[in-house]
């Protein structure tokens, strides 16, 4: 089906837009049955408003967590709502009063939808020196996210061991390159043997752990003869759990996701080895992005700065296709990509 369908009424060309709305919450991992594909018209543009055509739709765990009936600091998605997510748009159409052009690329919260209406100046701009899908990960929320808890509340120091969970992941994967910039000794924990040498070969790990693998806890205990001296945790359950068992005296633990319970039906999922942590004197600091707007633009500027010195690697994986967005949510949750899932949307002109 054509992306955008033109239908003439009364001599008015009407465009018509495809979007993605929750039809039923899944219990476990959503599938196509859970989304309802629907058409609407597109609104007339307001003064400051641009229309803006999505290029590429970001994949996120939250967006997966959102399906279901629980709230962490986001609440639930309501039926019949749209699928929200982050996305790198092209300005199609300005209206009076909005300080962009046609061309110009912007990202936004503007969700699962082939065009979107928005205020311009509610859009963060995209500069041309970069692959404008930098803008979506090394240098959006997963980039961000793990630069600023390592900068407010980690403490990297040269020749500690960090652990990072989900290490072939979106947010964990700049949090090992990020760890090795700061000269630890960085151990990731990630699902197969693949992943694991990507973190390695790819994104620079000394070593990584498969979590899926039987030798699981004592591979980990292996890597870590000294314990873990920080940990850059996303995933929690058990894969987390197993790490906490090894954990050094003093040791920051920074509890940044939690995809395992997020991606169960069990939201209770989510025992913490609390003995040894009081045992070893951890300090355990969650922490959410969203509590800290201030530090974004230092955190984009550092980041900006560590990849025009091709010292950040781009850790994304791309799928075609506006219409598979819901299985690619699905494989993203299921753990069957490397880094940040990005969906091509491939709206026509
Ligand atoms: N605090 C914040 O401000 C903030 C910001 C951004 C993201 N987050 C959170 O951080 C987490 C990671 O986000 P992300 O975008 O980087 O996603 P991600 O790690 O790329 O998420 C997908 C990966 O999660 C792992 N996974 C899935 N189910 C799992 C389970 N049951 N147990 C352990 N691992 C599982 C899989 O990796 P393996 O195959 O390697 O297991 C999968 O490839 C999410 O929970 C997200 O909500 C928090």
């Amino acid at each position: 089906m054509q992306a955008v369908l033109y239908s003439i009424v009364r001599g008015m060309v009407k465009k018509i837009n495809r979007r993605f709305t929750l039809k039923a919450r899944p219990e476990d991992l959503p599938e196509m049955e859970h989304f309802a594909l629907e058409e609407n018209e597109h609104p007339n543009l307001a003064r400051g408003e641009v229309r803006v055509k999505a290029l590429y739709h970001a994949l996120s765990p939250w967006q997966g967590q959102r399906l279901k009936d629980f709230a962490n600091y986001t609440g639930p998605f309501e039926i019949g709502e749209l699928i929200d997510g982050d996305v790198l748009v092209e300005v199609v159409e300005a209206a009076p009063g909005a300080d962009l052009a046609p061309g110009q690329l912007v990202t936004s919260r503007l969700g699962w939808q082939d065009y979107a209406v928005a205020k311009a100046d509610g859009l963060s701009a995209v500069t041309e020196e970069f692959d404008p899908t930098l803008w979506l990960t090394a240098l959006s929320s997963p980039g961000l996210t793990a630069y600023t808890a390592l900068d407010l509340f980690g403490r990297s120091m040269p020749g500690q061991t960090m652990v990072v969970t989900s290490a072939a992941g979106s947010v964990g994967g700049y949090a090992v390159q990020l760890g090795k910039l700061a000269g630890m000794h960085v151990v990731g924990v990630a699902g197969g043997s693949s992943k694991c040498g990507y973190v390695v070969d790819a994104l620079g790990a000394d070593a990584c752990v498969d979590h899926k693998a039987d030798s699981y806890a004592d591979a980990l205990s292996d890597a870590l003869p000294d314990g873990a001296h920080q940990v850059f945790d996303t995933t929690g359950g058990p894969v987390a759990d197993a790490v906490f068992s090894n954990i050094a005296k003093f040791a920051r633990v920074l509890i940044v996701g939690r995809t395992a319970s997020n991606n169960s039906n069990r939201p209770d999922l989510d025992p913490l080895n609390m003995r040894l942590l009081w045992a070893r004197e951890a300090t355990i600091q969650g922490f959410s992005r969203y509590s800290y707007p201030e530090r974004w633009a230092f955190a984009r500027e550092r980041m900006m700065k560590l990849c025009r010195q091709d010292k950040i690697k781009a850790n994304h994986k791309t799928v075609d296709g506006f219409e598979n967005l819901p299985q690619a949510l699905h494989d993203m949750l299921a753990g069957k990509f490397i880094g940040k899932v990005l969906v091509k949307s491939g709206v026509p002109q």
